[in-house]
Protein backbone atom coordinates (compact mmCIF):
# COMPACT_ATOMS: atom_id res chain seq x y z
CA UNK A 1 0.00 0.00 0.00
CA UNK A 2 1.42 3.17 -1.13
CA UNK A 3 1.79 6.00 2.20
CA UNK A 4 -0.82 7.87 0.32
CA UNK A 5 -3.67 5.16 0.37
CA UNK A 6 -2.38 4.79 3.70
CA UNK A 7 -3.40 7.80 4.90
CA UNK A 8 -6.46 7.73 3.32
CA UNK A 9 -7.16 4.49 4.78
CA UNK A 10 -6.20 5.49 8.48
CA UNK A 11 -8.60 8.27 7.93
CA UNK A 12 -11.61 6.17 7.09
CA UNK A 13 -11.45 4.65 10.08
CA UNK A 14 -10.24 7.35 12.29
CA UNK A 15 -11.15 10.69 11.14
CA UNK A 16 -8.92 13.72 11.16
CA UNK A 17 -7.33 15.29 12.61
CA UNK A 18 -5.35 12.76 13.14
CA UNK A 19 -1.94 12.14 14.74
CA UNK A 20 0.30 9.71 13.27
CA UNK A 21 3.94 8.15 15.29
CA UNK A 22 6.85 5.69 13.89
CA UNK A 23 7.77 4.11 16.88
CA UNK A 24 10.14 2.29 14.77
CA UNK A 25 11.71 5.34 13.51
CA UNK A 26 11.89 6.82 17.11
CA UNK A 27 13.75 3.77 18.34
CA UNK A 28 16.54 3.94 15.91
CA UNK A 29 17.16 7.50 16.52
CA UNK A 30 17.85 6.70 20.38
CA UNK A 31 19.83 4.03 18.53
CA UNK A 32 21.73 6.51 17.34
CA UNK A 33 22.52 8.20 20.58
CA UNK A 34 24.23 4.86 21.72
CA UNK A 35 27.66 6.30 22.40
CA UNK A 36 26.07 7.65 25.82
CA UNK A 37 25.86 5.32 28.52
CA UNK A 38 22.17 6.15 29.10
CA UNK A 39 19.26 8.46 26.74
CA UNK A 40 17.10 9.48 29.02
CA UNK A 41 13.96 10.73 26.86
CA UNK A 42 12.35 13.83 27.81
CA UNK A 43 8.98 12.48 27.98
CA UNK A 44 7.43 15.97 27.98
CA UNK A 45 7.65 15.86 24.13
CA UNK A 46 5.47 13.46 23.48
CA UNK A 47 4.26 11.07 26.27
CA UNK A 48 2.54 8.21 24.80
CA UNK A 49 2.47 5.12 26.63
CA UNK A 50 3.11 3.05 23.33
CA UNK A 51 6.29 5.24 22.69
CA UNK A 52 6.66 5.07 26.47
CA UNK A 53 6.51 1.38 26.79
CA UNK A 54 8.60 0.81 23.19
CA UNK A 55 11.06 3.02 24.59
CA UNK A 56 11.40 1.41 28.18
CA UNK A 57 11.36 -2.60 26.46
CA UNK A 58 14.31 -1.19 24.54
CA UNK A 59 16.33 -0.23 28.04
CA UNK A 60 16.17 3.50 27.57
CA UNK A 61 15.66 6.01 30.60
CA UNK A 62 12.81 8.40 30.86
CA UNK A 63 13.26 12.00 32.45
CA UNK A 64 9.77 13.24 34.18
CA UNK A 65 8.41 16.88 34.83
CA UNK A 66 5.68 15.65 37.49
CA UNK A 67 4.53 13.20 39.67
CA UNK A 68 1.89 12.44 36.94
CA UNK A 69 4.96 12.17 34.60
CA UNK A 70 6.67 9.68 36.98
CA UNK A 71 3.28 7.38 37.35
CA UNK A 72 3.12 7.68 33.83
CA UNK A 73 6.46 5.86 33.06
CA UNK A 74 6.02 3.86 35.83
CA UNK A 75 2.83 2.83 33.96
CA UNK A 76 5.05 2.39 30.81
CA UNK A 77 7.11 -0.16 32.23
CA UNK A 78 10.19 2.05 33.12
CA UNK A 79 11.31 1.23 36.52
CA UNK A 80 11.95 3.92 39.45
CA UNK A 81 15.79 3.39 39.12
CA UNK A 82 15.26 4.56 35.28
CA UNK A 83 13.47 7.50 36.07
CA UNK A 84 14.35 10.87 36.79
CA UNK A 85 12.37 13.93 37.79
CA UNK A 86 13.78 17.33 36.62
CA UNK A 87 11.91 20.52 37.99
CA UNK A 88 12.55 23.89 39.02
CA UNK A 89 9.58 23.64 41.44
CA UNK A 90 8.58 20.50 43.67
CA UNK A 91 5.01 20.88 44.48
CA UNK A 92 3.35 18.75 47.19
CA UNK A 93 1.85 16.15 44.80
CA UNK A 94 4.76 15.76 42.96
CA UNK A 95 7.39 15.57 45.98
CA UNK A 96 4.70 12.72 47.44
CA UNK A 97 5.02 10.51 44.17
CA UNK A 98 8.73 10.58 43.99
CA UNK A 99 8.75 9.62 47.71
CA UNK A 100 6.27 7.05 47.05
CA UNK A 101 7.91 5.39 44.15
CA UNK A 102 12.06 6.21 44.88
CA UNK A 103 12.40 8.39 42.57
CA UNK A 104 15.78 10.61 42.03
CA UNK A 105 15.52 13.78 41.42
CA UNK A 106 17.40 16.35 39.49
CA UNK A 107 16.62 19.88 41.16
CA UNK A 108 17.24 23.55 39.53
CA UNK A 109 16.62 25.33 42.26
CA UNK A 110 18.78 25.58 45.76
CA UNK A 111 15.27 26.24 47.37
CA UNK A 112 14.08 22.70 47.24
CA UNK A 113 17.20 20.77 48.61
CA UNK A 114 15.82 20.78 51.82
CA UNK A 115 12.67 20.25 51.33
CA UNK A 116 14.05 17.25 49.28
CA UNK A 117 16.09 16.09 51.88
CA UNK A 118 13.62 16.15 54.32
CA UNK A 119 11.02 14.38 52.54
CA UNK A 120 12.29 10.42 52.81
CA UNK A 121 12.79 10.68 49.29
CA UNK A 122 15.68 9.08 47.38
CA UNK A 123 18.79 9.41 49.14
CA UNK A 124 21.02 11.19 46.27
CA UNK A 125 19.90 14.06 44.05
CA UNK A 126 21.10 15.39 40.49
CA UNK A 127 22.46 19.33 40.64
CA UNK A 128 20.89 20.96 37.52
CA UNK A 129 23.21 24.59 36.72
CA UNK A 130 22.50 27.21 34.82
CA UNK A 131 26.08 27.63 33.16
CA UNK A 132 24.96 31.64 32.65
CA UNK A 133 24.27 31.52 28.54
CA UNK A 134 21.43 29.57 26.81
CA UNK A 135 20.98 28.46 23.18
CA UNK A 136 17.51 27.26 21.26
CA UNK A 137 15.35 27.98 18.78
CA UNK A 138 13.16 30.37 19.97
CA UNK A 139 14.09 32.97 22.79
CA UNK A 140 10.92 30.96 24.48
CA UNK A 141 12.50 27.47 24.59
CA UNK A 142 16.34 28.87 26.07
CA UNK A 143 16.81 27.11 29.55
CA UNK A 144 19.87 28.96 30.32
CA UNK A 145 21.49 32.29 30.84
CA UNK A 146 20.22 35.32 33.11
CA UNK A 147 16.84 35.74 31.37
CA UNK A 148 15.71 31.49 32.22
CA UNK A 149 14.20 30.67 35.33
CA UNK A 150 15.83 27.27 35.15
CA UNK A 151 18.88 25.79 36.91
CA UNK A 152 20.88 26.75 39.90
CA UNK A 153 23.23 30.24 38.76
CA UNK A 154 26.53 29.02 38.29
CA UNK A 155 28.15 31.54 40.81
CA UNK A 156 25.35 30.06 43.34
CA UNK A 157 26.81 26.26 42.55
CA UNK A 158 28.92 25.95 45.25
CA UNK A 159 26.80 27.20 47.61
CA UNK A 160 24.09 25.03 47.03
CA UNK A 161 26.52 21.97 47.51
CA UNK A 162 26.70 23.32 50.52
CA UNK A 163 23.05 23.57 51.00
CA UNK A 164 22.55 19.92 49.98
CA UNK A 165 25.78 18.35 52.47
CA UNK A 166 24.55 20.26 55.28
CA UNK A 167 20.80 18.75 54.68
CA UNK A 168 23.05 15.08 54.22
CA UNK A 169 21.84 14.62 50.76
CA UNK A 170 24.37 13.13 48.10
CA UNK A 171 25.11 15.27 44.58
CA UNK A 172 26.00 12.24 42.76
CA UNK A 173 25.06 14.28 39.39
CA UNK A 174 25.74 17.41 37.43
CA UNK A 175 23.14 18.65 34.78
CA UNK A 176 23.20 20.76 32.10
CA UNK A 177 20.20 22.08 29.32
CA UNK A 178 20.23 25.04 28.01
CA UNK A 179 17.61 25.33 25.68
CA UNK A 180 15.39 23.31 22.70
CA UNK A 181 17.21 23.30 19.28
CA UNK A 182 20.87 23.64 19.99
CA UNK A 183 22.77 23.39 17.06
CA UNK A 184 26.93 22.29 17.19
CA UNK A 185 28.55 25.80 17.65
CA UNK A 186 27.64 26.73 21.44
CA UNK A 187 28.67 22.61 22.61
CA UNK A 188 32.35 23.47 23.55
CA UNK A 189 30.99 26.51 25.54
CA UNK A 190 28.46 23.70 27.46
CA UNK A 191 31.30 21.15 27.80
CA UNK A 192 33.55 24.16 29.45
CA UNK A 193 30.64 24.92 32.11
CA UNK A 194 30.29 21.30 33.18
CA UNK A 195 33.86 20.89 33.50
CA UNK A 196 33.85 24.18 35.81
CA UNK A 197 31.01 22.29 37.20
CA UNK A 198 32.95 19.50 38.18
CA UNK A 199 36.02 21.39 39.54
CA UNK A 200 33.88 22.37 42.47
CA UNK A 201 31.99 19.24 42.52
CA UNK A 202 32.81 16.35 45.59
CA UNK A 203 33.83 13.00 44.90
CA UNK A 204 30.01 12.02 45.20
CA UNK A 205 29.52 12.83 42.03
CA UNK A 206 29.64 9.85 39.03
CA UNK A 207 27.32 11.25 36.72
CA UNK A 208 27.12 14.09 34.24
CA UNK A 209 24.18 14.87 31.92
CA UNK A 210 24.42 16.45 28.71
CA UNK A 211 20.94 17.46 28.79
CA UNK A 212 18.69 17.31 25.60
CA UNK A 213 17.75 19.78 23.12
CA UNK A 214 19.31 18.36 20.24
CA UNK A 215 18.24 20.20 17.41
CA UNK A 216 15.73 18.97 14.05
CA UNK A 217 15.89 20.33 10.65
CA UNK A 218 12.13 20.95 10.78
CA UNK A 219 13.08 22.63 7.21
CA UNK A 220 14.32 19.01 5.76
CA UNK A 221 18.13 20.45 6.18
CA UNK A 222 21.19 18.35 6.81
CA UNK A 223 20.09 16.13 10.11
CA UNK A 224 21.75 17.33 13.40
CA UNK A 225 25.67 15.84 13.52
CA UNK A 226 24.77 13.00 16.95
CA UNK A 227 28.07 10.93 16.35
CA UNK A 228 30.42 14.53 16.51
CA UNK A 229 28.01 15.81 19.52
CA UNK A 230 28.79 12.33 21.36
CA UNK A 231 32.30 12.52 20.07
CA UNK A 232 33.05 15.77 21.74
CA UNK A 233 30.96 14.76 25.03
CA UNK A 234 32.61 11.29 25.25
CA UNK A 235 36.41 12.86 24.42
CA UNK A 236 35.79 15.30 27.47
CA UNK A 237 34.15 12.80 30.10
CA UNK A 238 37.47 10.88 28.86
CA UNK A 239 39.94 13.69 30.12
CA UNK A 240 37.83 14.15 33.35
CA UNK A 241 37.50 11.16 34.50
CA UNK A 242 41.87 10.85 34.24
CA UNK A 243 41.61 14.32 36.19
CA UNK A 244 39.19 13.13 39.01
CA UNK A 245 40.45 9.65 38.83
CA UNK A 246 36.66 8.00 39.28
CA UNK A 247 34.78 6.86 36.58
CA UNK A 248 31.77 9.07 35.42
CA UNK A 249 28.60 7.76 33.55
CA UNK A 250 26.93 10.10 30.76
CA UNK A 251 24.10 10.65 29.57
CA UNK A 252 22.17 12.73 27.04
CA UNK A 253 18.14 13.61 27.16
CA UNK A 254 16.87 14.31 23.93
CA UNK A 255 12.89 15.01 23.17
CA UNK A 256 12.27 15.96 20.09
CA UNK A 257 15.20 14.34 18.40
CA UNK A 258 13.64 10.90 18.81
CA UNK A 259 10.34 11.76 18.00
CA UNK A 260 9.29 15.10 15.78
CA UNK A 261 10.71 13.65 12.47
CA UNK A 262 8.83 10.21 13.57
CA UNK A 263 5.50 12.20 13.76
CA UNK A 264 2.84 13.85 10.73
CA UNK A 265 -0.72 14.95 11.89
CA UNK A 266 -3.47 14.39 8.71
CA UNK A 267 -6.10 17.00 8.58
CA UNK A 268 -8.57 17.69 6.25
CA UNK A 269 -9.21 20.64 4.35
CA UNK A 270 -12.60 22.07 4.67
CA UNK A 271 -12.30 26.09 3.33
CA UNK A 272 -10.27 27.48 1.10
CA UNK A 273 -10.62 31.43 0.53
CA UNK A 274 -9.07 34.75 -0.69
CA UNK A 275 -7.94 38.26 0.90
CA UNK A 276 -5.85 41.05 -1.23
CA UNK A 277 -2.66 39.47 0.07
CA UNK A 278 -2.97 36.01 1.04
CA UNK A 279 -4.52 32.76 0.12
CA UNK A 280 -6.14 30.64 2.68
CA UNK A 281 -6.66 27.52 3.41
CA UNK A 282 -8.81 26.23 6.21
CA UNK A 283 -7.94 22.94 8.11
CA UNK A 284 -9.61 21.13 10.99
CA UNK A 285 -6.29 21.15 13.00
CA UNK A 286 -4.89 24.18 14.74
CA UNK A 287 -2.99 25.67 17.78
CA UNK A 288 -5.38 23.22 19.74
CA UNK A 289 -4.02 20.33 17.88
CA UNK A 290 -0.63 21.78 17.08
CA UNK A 291 0.49 24.84 19.36
CA UNK A 292 4.13 24.79 18.09
CA UNK A 293 3.50 27.76 15.16
CA UNK A 294 1.65 30.36 17.79
CA UNK A 295 4.16 29.40 20.70
CA UNK A 296 7.44 29.99 18.73
CA UNK A 297 6.64 30.81 14.98
CA UNK A 298 7.85 27.13 14.38
CA UNK A 299 7.69 26.22 10.47
CA UNK A 300 6.56 22.69 9.69
CA UNK A 301 6.44 21.14 6.26
CA UNK A 302 3.24 20.41 4.64
CA UNK A 303 2.00 18.31 1.52
CA UNK A 304 -1.55 17.49 -0.01
CA UNK A 305 -2.18 13.81 -0.33
CA UNK A 306 -2.45 12.98 -3.93
CA UNK A 307 -2.13 17.00 -5.29
CA UNK A 308 1.76 16.56 -6.53
CA UNK A 309 0.52 17.43 -10.20
CA UNK A 310 -2.01 20.65 -9.29
CA UNK A 311 -0.16 24.19 -9.78
CA UNK A 312 1.90 25.37 -6.82
CA UNK A 313 0.87 28.31 -4.92
CA UNK A 314 1.81 30.21 -1.92
CA UNK A 315 -1.04 28.98 0.56
CA UNK A 316 -1.20 30.50 4.61
CA UNK A 317 -2.43 27.34 6.23
CA UNK A 318 -4.98 28.52 9.29
CA UNK A 319 -7.34 26.27 11.88
CA UNK A 320 -11.00 26.31 12.53
CA UNK A 321 -10.50 28.04 16.48
CA UNK A 322 -11.99 31.77 16.75
CA UNK A 323 -8.57 33.22 17.12
CA UNK A 324 -6.48 34.79 15.11
CA UNK A 325 -3.68 33.83 15.91
CA UNK A 326 -4.82 29.95 14.90
CA UNK A 327 -2.27 30.03 12.22
CA UNK A 328 -0.61 26.81 11.03
CA UNK A 329 2.01 29.02 8.97
CA UNK A 330 3.40 32.33 10.77
CA UNK A 331 6.16 33.80 11.61
CA UNK A 332 7.69 33.70 15.36
CA UNK A 333 5.86 37.71 15.34
CA UNK A 334 2.63 36.35 14.20
CA UNK A 335 2.51 37.87 10.60
CA UNK A 336 1.20 35.25 8.11
CA UNK A 337 4.03 33.20 6.33
CA UNK A 338 2.69 31.47 3.03
CA UNK A 339 4.04 28.30 2.51
CA UNK A 340 4.45 26.43 -1.70
CA UNK A 341 1.03 23.93 -1.50
CA UNK A 342 -0.37 22.54 -4.68
CA UNK A 343 -3.63 24.12 -5.04
CA UNK A 344 -5.94 22.85 -2.41
CA UNK A 345 -10.01 21.64 -3.00
CA UNK A 346 -12.18 21.15 0.13
CA UNK A 347 -11.70 17.38 0.99
CA UNK A 348 -8.21 16.90 0.56
CA UNK A 349 -6.14 15.94 3.14
CA UNK A 350 -3.24 18.26 4.41
CA UNK A 351 -0.16 16.33 6.14
CA UNK A 352 1.72 18.65 8.57
CA UNK A 353 5.28 17.04 9.05
CA UNK A 354 7.23 16.72 12.29
CA UNK A 355 4.82 17.21 14.79
CA UNK A 356 6.30 13.94 17.00
CA UNK A 357 7.79 16.61 19.58
CA UNK A 358 5.06 18.64 21.40
CA UNK A 359 2.39 18.35 19.21
CA UNK A 360 0.11 16.11 20.96
CA UNK A 361 1.68 16.69 24.27
CA UNK A 362 0.82 20.18 23.72
CA UNK A 363 -2.81 19.92 22.53
CA UNK A 364 -5.87 21.62 24.64
CA UNK A 365 -9.69 21.04 24.38
CA UNK A 366 -9.96 24.88 23.12
CA UNK A 367 -12.94 25.89 21.67
CA UNK A 368 -14.44 22.58 22.72
CA UNK A 369 -12.97 20.46 20.58
CA UNK A 370 -12.22 16.71 21.78
CA UNK A 371 -8.32 15.78 21.81
CA UNK A 372 -7.34 14.03 18.45
CA UNK A 373 -6.82 10.46 18.12
CA UNK A 374 -3.21 9.30 17.47
CA UNK A 375 -2.01 5.91 15.54
CA UNK A 376 1.43 4.41 15.94
CA UNK A 377 2.80 2.01 13.20
CA UNK A 378 5.08 -0.21 14.46
CA UNK A 379 6.65 -2.89 12.39
CA UNK A 380 5.30 -0.21 9.54
CA UNK A 381 1.98 -1.61 10.94
CA UNK A 382 -0.70 0.65 11.91
CA UNK A 383 -2.37 0.21 15.28
CA UNK A 384 -4.82 2.72 17.38
CA UNK A 385 -2.49 3.89 20.53
CA UNK A 386 -4.96 6.71 21.67
CA UNK A 387 -8.93 7.26 20.89
CA UNK A 388 -10.47 10.28 20.05
CA UNK A 389 -11.46 12.04 23.22
CA UNK A 390 -15.47 12.32 23.17
CA UNK A 391 -18.08 14.43 24.40
CA UNK A 392 -18.89 12.56 27.25
CA UNK A 393 -15.50 12.27 28.31
CA UNK A 394 -15.39 15.89 28.26
CA UNK A 395 -18.12 16.73 30.44
CA UNK A 396 -17.09 13.95 32.87
CA UNK A 397 -14.98 16.50 34.82
CA UNK A 398 -17.65 18.58 35.16
CA UNK A 399 -20.87 16.29 36.13
CA UNK A 400 -22.08 14.36 39.27
CA UNK A 401 -19.77 16.42 41.83
C1 LIG B 1 15.41 19.42 31.46
C2 LIG B 1 15.06 19.15 30.04
N1 LIG B 1 15.62 18.09 29.43
C3 LIG B 1 15.33 17.78 28.16
C4 LIG B 1 14.44 18.54 27.43
C5 LIG B 1 14.15 18.13 26.03
O1 LIG B 1 14.34 19.11 25.09
P1 LIG B 1 14.23 18.70 23.56
O2 LIG B 1 12.87 18.13 23.35
O3 LIG B 1 14.42 19.96 22.80
O4 LIG B 1 15.29 17.70 23.29
C6 LIG B 1 13.85 19.67 28.01
C7 LIG B 1 12.91 20.50 27.23
O5 LIG B 1 12.25 21.37 27.66
C8 LIG B 1 14.17 19.98 29.36
O6 LIG B 1 13.62 21.03 29.96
Amino acid sequence: MSDDDLLRALVREHGTPLYLLDLDMALERAARLDAFDTVRYAQKAHPGLALLRALAAAGHSVDATSGFEILRARAAGFPAERIELATDVLDRATLEVAVREGVRANLGSADLIEAYAASGAHPECTLRINPGFGSGHSRRVTTGGPHSKHGIWHEEFPAALERAERAGLRVSGLHVHIGSGVELEGLSQTIAAMEQALRHAPDSVVRISAGGGLAVPYDGGPEFPVERYAAAWLEARARWQVELGRSLHLEVEPGRYLVAPAGRMVSEVRACKETPEWSWVLVDAGFHTLARPLLYGSYHRMSLVGAESRPLRPTVVAGPLCESGDVLTQSPSGEPRPVELPEARPGDLLVIHDTGAYGISMASNYNGFPLPAEVVLEGGQPRLARRRQSFDDLLALEQDL
